[in-house]
Formats: structure tokens, C-alpha cells, sequence
């Protein structure tokens, strides 16, 4: 399937699990299972569809505020989908990375995390970043740490070298952001990184957000003029 004007980095704050379980009287875990089975079908399509880095915000720094049953059934399905998936990524070429603060999650996870980026460190179509203990501010945060711990020369201080100490790493800033179930807010997801990236809200819920409502979403990126600041005739030249 060819499509125009296909954008190379697409982040999502997937957004609308505990709604859509809610509409249907059922507990908060459903909306996360079936939303677990869209992160699959979204993988898939960005890979079929040619983008080259997709971005998943899967858990903030704030999430660990929830109900602790809450926390580990997210923690079981993270686990659930990196073991069943992993090869799946390999096979079909996908590069799995985590961005966030690891350190905070148990052995056992942070494990299975180490593993499956070595397990798939050589592949090429599609990176797969997910972000965990993610937030935007402490990404800014440790990164201003660190380059005081280096004791870098403030005159060799630009934005190009402040991105590099960010989790993000050599990784193009993203062309989309798109979130699920109508918030209009970035959540304290990736604030930096975002600074020129289009935005895309729509009201469907994570879970229902499938290959056919990742397309639109796309088609509208593909009819937006991107002018960094400068005028039309700029860049169409
Ligand atoms: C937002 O819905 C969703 C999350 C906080 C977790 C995202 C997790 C998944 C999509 C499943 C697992 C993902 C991976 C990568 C294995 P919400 O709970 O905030 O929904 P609400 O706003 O309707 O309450």
C-alpha cells in the first residue's frame, strides 16, 4: 500500500483504555488488554505504511499514582507483550527501544527491557520506541544533569547537542503526535522533541483506534504545509 507524504517518526499518547471498558460496564483492565492488542496492530501498519520510528507513550511518571492493582496489571501486560512479541519484531525487522526511566521498574522487568533491545539492536525497518517512566520535564531534567556532570563548555551548549542527552538520542523529532480520546493536551509527554511536530486529536478511544483510524490520521498529515517558522513561498521552493 502506497501512501503520500508518509511521515518518518509518529508518536501516540494512546489515551481512552479506562473509558472504553467503562462504556462497556466492564473493569479498567479490559480497555488495557484490548488497547495491548491495538499497540500490536499500530506496529504492524507504521511498518507496512513505511514510517520508519513509532513512539508509543505507554507509561508516565505520573502513572505510578494509580491503584497499585492498576499498576501491575499494566506492568504483567507490558511483560506478556514484550515475550510474546519479541521474535516477532526480530522476524519482521523491527527495533525495539525503551525510552524513560528504567532504573525504577524491578529486576525481573528491567531484564526482560535489556534483553529484547539486544534481541533486536540490528533491526532496521521500523524502531519501535516505548516510552516507560517516561515525562517529559525529567527527560529535560537529566539531561541538564548530566551535561553539568560533564562540565561541557557553555559555548558548546546548542540545541543540536542538548537534544543528544536526551532519551531520545539521535532519533528525528517526531512529524506526528497523535492522541486518542479527544484531550487536548500533551501530558507531559515529549515537551523538547515536539517543538514543530503536527498534532492530531481525535475523540476515538485507544482501543478502537485501528489500522483504518491510524489511516486518516496520516491523510491528514499528508494535506499539512510543515513551515518551521517561514513563510509559504519559502518553502515551496
Ligand atoms: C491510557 O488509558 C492508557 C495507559 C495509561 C496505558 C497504555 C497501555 C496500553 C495501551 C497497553 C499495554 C501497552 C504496551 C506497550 C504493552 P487510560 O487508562 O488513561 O484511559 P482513561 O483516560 O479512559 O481512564
Amino acid at each position: 500500500m502506497t501512501m503520500k507524504n508518509i511521515p518518518e517518526h509518529v508518536a501516540i499518547i494512546m489515551d481512552g483504555n479506562g473509558r472504553w471498558a467503562k462504556n462497556r460496564n466492564k473493569p479498567r483492565f479490559y480497555g488495557h488488554k484490548e488497547g495491548m492488542k491495538r499497540v500490536k496492530e499500530i506496529v504492524e501498519a507504521s511498518k507496512e505504511f513505511g514510517i520508519k520510528v513509532l513512539t508509543l507513550f505507554a507509561f508516565s511518571t505520573e502513572n505510578w499514582e494509580r491503584p497499585k492493582e492498576e499498576i501491575s496489571f499494566l506492568m504483567s501486560l507490558l511483560k506478556e507483550y514484550i515475550k510474546k512479541e519479541v521474535k516477532e519484531l526480530k522476524k519482521n525487522n523491527i527495533k525495539l527501544n525503551f525510552i524513560g526511566d528504567l532504573s525504577k521498574f524491578p529486576d525481573d522487568i528491567k531484564n526482560l527491557l535489556n534483553n529484547s533491545m539486544e534481541i533486536t539492536s540490528n533491526c532496521s525497518d521500523l524502531m519501535l520506541n516505548i516510552a516507560l517512566n517516561y515525562g517529559g520535564r525529567a527527560d529535560i531534567l537529566q539531561a541538564v544533569k548530566r551535561i553539568v556532570a560533564e562540565k561541557i563548555d557553555e559555548e558548546k551548549i546548542n540545541e543540536q547537542l542538548f537534544s543528544n542527552f536526551l532519551y531520545t538520542k539521535g532519533i528525528k523529532d517526531p512529524d506526528l503526535l497523535i492522541r486518542t480520546s479527544g484531550e487536548y493536551r500533551i501530558s507531559n509527554f515529549l515537551l523538547w522533541q515536539i517543538a514543530y511536530t503536527e498534532l492530531y486529536i481525535t475523540d476515538t478511544l485507544w482501543p478502537d483506534f485501528d489500522k483504518n483510524e491510524f489511516k486518516k490520521a496520516l491523510e491528514d498529515f499528508s494535506k499539512r504545509e510543515r513551515r518551521f517558522g517561514k513563510i509559504s513561498e519559502q518553502i515551496n521552493n
